[in-house]
């Protein structure tokens, strides 16, 4: 059978990995800017730097490694990407998602997506944790342009419920039973790298966001599309541009996220062992 040219490269990097990583993952986690910190505490850890993998994009951000840790929370079997590809350092959106199709091709059902973000909710401070329930990607490329092999998705695909119901009933009821405040809301996706002016913030919240940021909404739809049960937690880390007197920065952003590590860590983490029964 002749493969198009994406299905060749998810099958060049699914073969790298797997001569390294011969196990099957349940769940795809995708730890965002000052979350990556998780992905060590995986027992039995294998990793695979994206720059051994050839036909991999390499992220170059500050704060993001680019590497993929394959281990357990308990008996669960997790594949964690430690810094993702942004459409912002110029790859095509084909790229960015390329992991996330390759680890739908190791075998994992669930994708468990996680990023730092602006709050546009006025109800939310620096710190807070947000699980997605919606998103608005319509400011970046859908990352499904162009040719649709039918192995990795359908043309046209539904987006009725990106993220699954039941994972969310998950994250809703661990949240509840560990006393970690868990806010809800709608991701809305810009390009970056620039952070978004107070009149784009403002658009944002009138079109029903809760919280902006740079990735994960493509990441959602290509996840959507191969197949996956997807779910997602923001880290709010500021409240968006014009709605608080501060100027933005990267390193304010970077802290936050540490800041809400450990409860961060528990909610993955308890979550996962509760998916992985699923
Ligand atoms: N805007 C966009 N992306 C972000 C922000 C923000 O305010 N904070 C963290 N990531």
């Amino acid at each position: 059978m002749n493969l198009t040219a994406i299905e060749d490269r998810i099958e060049q990097c699914y073969d790298a990995i797997q001569a390294k990583i011969p196990q099957q993952p349940k769940v795809a986690l995708t730890l965002g800017s000052g979350l990556g910190d998780f992905a060590y505490d995986l027992a039995d850890k294998t990793i695979v730097p994206y720059r051994e993998i050839n036909a991999f994009p390499v992220s170059t951000v500050s704060g993001h490694r680019g590497q993929f840790v394959f281990g357990y929370v308990e008996d669960v079997p997790v594949i964690a990407m430690q810094g993702r590809i942004h459409y912002y350092e110029g790859y095509s959106m084909e790229d960015v998602v390329l992991p996330i199709r390759i680890m739908r091709r190791m075998g994992a059902e669930i994708l468990f997506l996680t990023n730092a973000a602006g709050g546009l909710n006025t109800d939310f401070k620096a710190g807070d944790l947000m699980m997605l329930t919606d998103q608005i990607s319509s400011f970046v490329p859908s990352p499904l342009i162009g040719t649709n092999p039918e192995t990795l998705g359908t043309r046209f695909p539904d987006m009725s419920e990106i993220y699954d119901r039941e994972l969310q009933q998950v994250l809703r009821c661990v949240s509840a039973e560990n006393d970690i405040a868990l806010r809800e809301g709608v991701y809305v996706q810009f390009s970056g790298p620039n952070y978004e002016s107070p009149a784009e913030v403002r658009m944002a919240k009138l079109l029903g966001g809760d919280a902006v940021g740079m990735s994960t909404a493509c990441e959602a739809v290509a996840g959507n599309h191969c197949g996956y049960r997807i779910c997602g937690i923001s880290c709010i880390t500021n409240l968006a541009s014009g709605l608080s007197d501060k100027p933005l920065s990267h390193e304010e952003v970077k802290q936050a996220g540490i800041d809400a590590g450990p409860r961060f860590k528990k909610l993955v983490r308890e979550s996962i062992i509760r998916m992985g029964k699923l």
